[in-house]
């Protein structure tokens, strides 16, 4: 397929994504539509036990090695506020992150694929994975088993800012685990007057929440990069009487397992420690996430190169506190999470956020080149 007439197929492909926008575990005109557009070209969809999202199939020479490109599919609630024509039409829901980008790439990426599947040195599965936004589709897709017999996956995330024409990388750690907390505070709720008489909920509350800040100042490694935010307190509901319960709710980033597991011991310790001194009872809820991101060095030297070759620049980028459902696979399957520069934008969930369509070629093209490229690479290794 020539450059212009993949271009145009990009573009009509993508606009139809962000006329009709999709939150986690909804896509299903999403998916109806992906499968078309796969079947259009006589790709094969897997029999995968998902209610929505899909795996496509490319075959080539042999079956093994197998390599995954895998992009993410649902959208936000937010309200659209750009001047595109081809701007959301569903009120309150968005692709304001950029994936419907990822599902183009990957359509894009498997057309590609598709016109040389007899000189495949392997199987590419095409992975689109739902409810990313949600954090818990990888675990459905890694649940339904598609992907035991896969030996590298790649990902990407649109990022906006870096330049189209450009890619960001980052070996090891680039997106943080993502876990939330709730801390229950039960005390004695008395009147407002007679503070003695009870056990305040709200004073416990406020110690803890400023005891857990100490604990990224004062008992981290400083070189070390996490994150405590608690993001809403709730307790009490007049004026004249001392609750007799309060709610403390957050997050916590962190990029390794030793610093995860570290903070979620502290934070439970003061916190049940802060209670045992005042008097209240403490229940600490952790309700873990996706892990970090960890993008194989290997690999990403590997991306690095195919991404030199097919004329695009590569950058370093630092790593964010965000989190990305991707982590699941790589706790499994070695790989790497590329970013794909779009230019000048608003940023990830902003209202008027908009990518250059300009990039999605470049996208396609690179995706397509990374997955011939690595069962070449991983068939020489076999
Ligand atoms: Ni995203």
């Amino acid at each position: 397929m020539g450059n212009d007439l993949l271009q145009k197929t990009l573009e009509e492909v993508f606009e139809w994504f962000h006329r009709y926008p999709e939150l986690p575990d909804e896509e299903v005109k999403t998916t109806d539509q992906i499968r078309t557009l796969l079947q259009n070209r006589n790709i094969e969809i897997l029999d995968a036990p998902l209610n929505t999202g899909l795996v496509g199939i490319i075959r080539g020479k042999k079956a093994k090695p197998v390599v995954t490109i895998r992009c993410d599919i649902d959208a936000l609630p937010i309200h659209e506020e750009t001047t595109l024509d081809y701007k959301s039409c569903t009120d309150n829901k968005m692709h304001a992150c950029g994936h419907d980008f990822h599902i183009t790439s990957i359509i894009g990426a498997a057309y590609l694929l598709k016109e040389i599947e007899h000189e495949l040195e392997g199987t590419v599965k095409l992975l689109f994975q739902p409810a990313e936004e949600s954090s818990h589709g990888a675990e459905k897709v890694i649940a339904s088993k598609v992907l035991e017999d896969v030996d590298a996956i790649f990902g990407l995330h649109v990022i906006p800012n870096i330049e189209t024409g450009r890619i960001g990388v980052i070996a090891g750690n680039g997106t943080a685990a993502v876990d939330r907390f709730i801390i229950e505070v039960e005390g004695i709720g008395c009147h407002a007057a007679h503070p003695n008489e009870g056990i305040d909920p709200i004073v416990v509350s406020c110690q803890i929440v400023t005891a857990l800040q100490t604990i990224i100042s004062r008992n981290i490694n400083p070189l070390d990069q996490a994150l405590i935010s608690v993001t809403s307190i709730h307790g009490g509901n007049t004026w004249n009487v001392i609750a007799s319960s309060a709610q403390l709710e957050g997050t916590v980033r962190t990029l390794n397992h030793k610093t995860r597991d570290y903070l979620h011991k502290r934070m439970k310790d003061l916190s049940e420690n802060i209670g045992k001194a005042f008097g209240a009872k403490i229940t600490f809820q952790w309700f873990p996430g996706p892990p970090a991101t960890n993008n194989d060095p290997a690999w990403v030297a590997f991306a690095s190169d195919v991404a030199r070759n097919q004329g695009l620049k590569v950058v370093t980028i630092i790593p964010t506190l965000a989190g990305e459902d991707f982590a699941y696979y790589q706790e499994n399957i070695k790989g790497a999470l590329i970013s794909i520069g779009i230019g000048a934008t608003y940023p990830l969930h902003n209202s008027r956020f908009a990518v250059d369509k300009g990039a999605l070629i470049h996208s396609a093209k690179l995706f397509s080149a990374l997955a011939r490229h690595a069962l070449i690479k991983l068939s020489t290794e076999i």
